[in-house]
């Protein structure tokens, strides 16, 4: 038997319809477009489907073997860009699906047996969903390689640390590329527990409520790499946390790498002069000849804007909608995609920056040393050797640092005799303290700046990532 197709109305569902869609119908609603970008994971999941439905005795294995091979074929056409996407088929389930039956006839038109769009579309988004977390928890890794190896590198490299970016106390390089590892290491950490949560198989769901046939979810589930189904068909074709917990996790993530970007720009100002990029990761200017802007740095910086939309993005679509699926939810993949893909970008650019920054030692041991960074190292020797409360030696302190400012100096340049005017019981071994090396050095507290830390706190990185 075959089903008449009336030309003006869509061939997946005409029969109900006497004319077809008006061309602002068939525009607002197509998502070919961009979802296309899913053809890989919509043709495993009917693989998957087609088999089971086979292995169960829905559909015949001559029907199973006919669909395997049309849909390997069609693989083949899209792959070699020969595959004519229709907007009037919609999206990428119906694309593949019509082309199908043009292939391979009545055999085609089988698949759809027990299965719904909504389960479809919702399977083939974690499939592509749960590759992109792969993708960018792998980058996130090597972010954090990148990170250990310059802090290896530089575990001794004195330069200023800040709070308000103005002067606070002198750490290390090595010590501010470890902060980094942190960060990344976390964002991957919570990459791999969405994609946790991520990994149960809609499919079977159907259209909402499940179907009478007898079909195998745990099966399919274990074909296509799931845990296992989801437990709750309303919830399988509904729910779209899965992409909001991917988009939080890129918006942190990127978030991470937006700050370390800041800094690069900071720090690569003639002004700083801390660290150098090689001339093929920063930009000239077309009028200034003396330029190199560090324009990796800032679009990473940028990106962070978008990616944060995207979270923002689809909070917003889903907040207002009744259960199960509505046509709202065709919006939830601009912008994991753009996400995924500004991401990839970022984290690249960020590990290329990171491996290449050319720090200039003098510079930054030289600005350590500058905004009275000392100071509470200052106050800790009143502490320890005079046995001065805190508040009170940061008082003490406090005076002496507005009576080196007055004499424009910085703290070792008072001489002891000036020292002893503010607080008279101050030796000569002070002086063993105000040293950007000695207060950096002093910091061995756990999680501290001193080099001996951060030596042992490489270890411990390389002891983890092998
Ligand atoms: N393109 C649709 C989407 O992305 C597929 C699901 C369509 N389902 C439906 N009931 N119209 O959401």
């Amino acid at each position: 038997m075959s089903i008449p197709n009336d030309s003006n109305t869509n061939q997946q569902w005409g029969g109900r319809f006497a004319e077809g869609p008006w061309a602002i119908m068939q525009a607002i609603n197509a998502s070919i477009g961009f979802d296309a970008k899913m053809w890989r994971q919509d043709i495993r999941g009917s693989l998957a489907h087609a088999a089971m439905l086979a292995h169960v005795g829905i559909i015949s294995a001559d029907d199973e073997a006919a669909i395997r091979q049309g849909l390997a074929e069609i693989g083949q056409e899209i792959e070699a860009g020969r595959f004519e996407w229709s907007e009037a088929l919609e999206d990428v389930h119906m694309n593949i699906e019509a082309r199908l039956t043009e292939r391979i006839g009545e055999a085609g038109k089988r698949l759809h047996t027990a299965r719904s769009r909504n389960d479809q579309v919702a399977t083939d988004f974690r499939l592509w969903t749960r590759d992109a977390m792969d993708g960018l928890a792998a980058q996130m890794l090597d972010c954090v390689r990148a990170f250990v190896a310059r802090a290896e590198e530089h575990a001794g490299t004195i330069m200023p640390g800040y709070t308000h970016l103005q002067p606070a106390q002198p750490t290390t390089f090595g010590h501010h590329m470890l902060a980094y590892a942190e960060m990344l290491w976390r964002d991957r950490g919570r990459m791999l527990d969405a994609r946790a949560r991520l990994n149960e198989c809609p499919l079977g769901s159907a259209a909402m409520c499940g179907t009478g046939f007898p079909i195998d979810r745990h099966g399919t589930a274990k074909a296509l790499g799931f845990d296992g189904p989801t437990r709750n068909s309303l919830d399988g074709v509904g729910s779209r946390d899965f992409a909001m917990e991917f988009l939080a996790a890129c918006a942190i993530c990127a978030t991470h790498l937006s700050r370390l970007a800041e800094e690069i720009v900071i720090w690569t100002n003639p002004a700083f002069g801390f660290v150098k990029l090689s001339d093929g990761l920063t930009t000239g200017s077309s009028i200034m000849p003396q330029k190199r802007n560090p324009d990796a740095a800032e679009l990473v910086r940028g990106k962070t804007g978008r990616m944060t939309g995207n979270l923002v993005g689809l909070l917003t679509v889903v907040k207002g909608l009744a259960l199960t699926y509505a046509k709202d939810l065709q919006e939830d993949k601009e912008g994991v995609f753009d996400s995924a893909e500004n991401l990839t970008l970022c984290l690249a650019a960020t590990a290329a920056m990171v491996r290449d920054m050319q720090p200039n030692v003098a510079r930054m041991a030289a600005a350590a040393g500058e905004g009275f960074s000392t100071a509470t190292d200052l106050a800790d020797w009143l502490v320890r050797e005079l046995k001065l409360p805190f508040r009170d030696a940061h008082h003490v302190t406090g005076r002496l640092v507005a009576k080196a400012e007055g004499m424009g100096v910085d703290l070792p340049g008072l001489s002891l005799a000036e020292m002893r005017e503010v607080e008279p019981r101050i030796d000569d071994s002070v002086f063993g303290v105000l040293t950007p090396a000695a207060s950096v050095a002093s910091r061995r507290s756990h999680g501290g700046t001193a080099p001996e830390n951060v030596r042992a706190m490489v270890a411990e990185w390389k002891g983890r990532l092998a």
